[in-house]
């Protein structure tokens, strides 16, 4: 079980807070999965088509943020096709040979997921290409003029590639899935349900108000909402009764310093260096990231998303800047420079 989550998650700490809660929170069925109705939809038709002709189902992949269920998707994926998941990464296939090794081992109708596939190597992802289109492998024997090429026929698999950044993915390979769904952040009735099932996983006594208040901070990320229960539930049974109210969710997600909009530590650092230190910008990335001593990466993949999508930091061509929802949200005021953004 650790292998296989291993391979898709965002940090260790992370991965080993999940494992270690209930590896069950993780739906195994689309029935299970909550929201993304949409693409449930189009998945739902996909796989019942491919099982109905005896054919693994068509090469997918999943873009967007982390925490959005991609990962258990793959599962859920090879999960009702009746098949076999094989979990890699792109990091982790550093030559051509590493991933040959993987596809040739694969059983017919097997799922492959290759997670953060835009970290795939250019000279890894050209032996993909035919095996997506033709399940054929080409392997060039030799070195110089006397080498010679020789092509390995594959079994039928299902790629499911995941990443977060479904820019950085190239043309030719993106024209090789079936079907790319992407998603979306999460809404708080879904989040609701997210905790609500969870909480009966895992024992906890949560009440209506406490599940509105935990899924509403949840940043749209199913992931977090099942950070802040188990936080909050840690909270509720040591300072509280052990049921989760309305009024111990708020007061527990003040003690782990979660703000009112869902803003944890980190990404409160960001939009408070933006507005404390850059006067709300313009400031590039890679400056903003230095202030808040994070990789950049992890700013404009993990942080950014949402400050985005809730208007609390916008991206220019000249650098970020804040919004006047920024200012407001930290209890500052803006300085009248900034308020001209805004008149242009
Ligand atoms: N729709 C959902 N319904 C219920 N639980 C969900 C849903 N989506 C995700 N989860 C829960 O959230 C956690 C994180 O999901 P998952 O690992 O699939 O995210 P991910 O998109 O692969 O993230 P990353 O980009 O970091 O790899 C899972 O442990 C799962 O329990
Ligand atoms: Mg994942």
């Amino acid at each position: 079980m650790r292998d296989e989550l291993l391979a898709g998650e965002a940090t260790p700490d992370e991965l080993d807070a999940e494992l270690a809660a209930q590896p069950g929170l993780r739906p195994t069925e689309l029935v299970d999965f909550v929201g993304q109705n949409e693409l449930k939809g189009h998945l739902r038709v996909m796989l019942g088509a491919a099982r109905g002709r005896g054919d693994p189902a068509d090469h997918l992949m999943f873009a967007g943020p982390p925490g959005l269920g991609k990962t258990t998707l793959a599962h859920i994926v090879a999960n009702e096709m009746g098949a076999s998941l094989n979990i890699t990464s792109g990091p982790a296939l550093e030559r051509a040979g590493d991933l040959a090794a993987i596809l040739t081992k694969l059983g017919d109708g097997d799922v492959l997921f290759i997670d953060e596939i835009h970290r795939l190597p250019r000279t890894v992802e050209e032996v993909l290409y035919p095996a997506m289109e033709d399940f054929e492998l080409d392997i060039i024997l030799g070195k110089g003029p006397g080498a010679r090429s020789i092509r390995l026929e594959l079994p039928r698999f299902t790629l499911i590639g995941a990443t977060t950044r479904v820019g950085l993915i190239t043309g030719p390979l993106r024209d090789r899935f079936g079907m790319e769904a992407r998603l979306d952040y999460y809404e708080p009735d879904e989040l609701q349900a997210i905790v609500r099932r969870a909480a009966t996983i895992l024992g906890v006594a949560i009440d209506d108000e406490g599940a509105e208040e935990l899924a509403r901070r949840s940043r749209g990320t199913p992931r977090i909402a099942n950070r802040l229960l188990r936080q909050i539930r840690d909270f509720a049974e040591v300072e509280r009764d052990g049921t989760i109210s309305g009024d111990v969710a708020r007061e527990g997600l003040v003690f782990f310093g979660v703000d009112d909009m869902g803003l944890d530590k980190p990404s409160r650092a960001v939009i408070e260096a933006l507005c404390g230190r850059f006067g709300g910008g313009p400031v590039g990335l890679s400056t903003l990231a230095v202030a808040v001593s994070e990789p950049t990466e992890t700013v404009e993949d993990v942080y950014e998303p949402y400050l985005i999508q809730q208007g609390l930091l916008m991206r220019t061509p000249r650098g970020r800047i804040a919004t006047p929802l920024t200012w407001s949200h930290l209890g500052m005021r803006a300085p009248t420079e900034t308020s001209t953004l805004f008149r242009e």
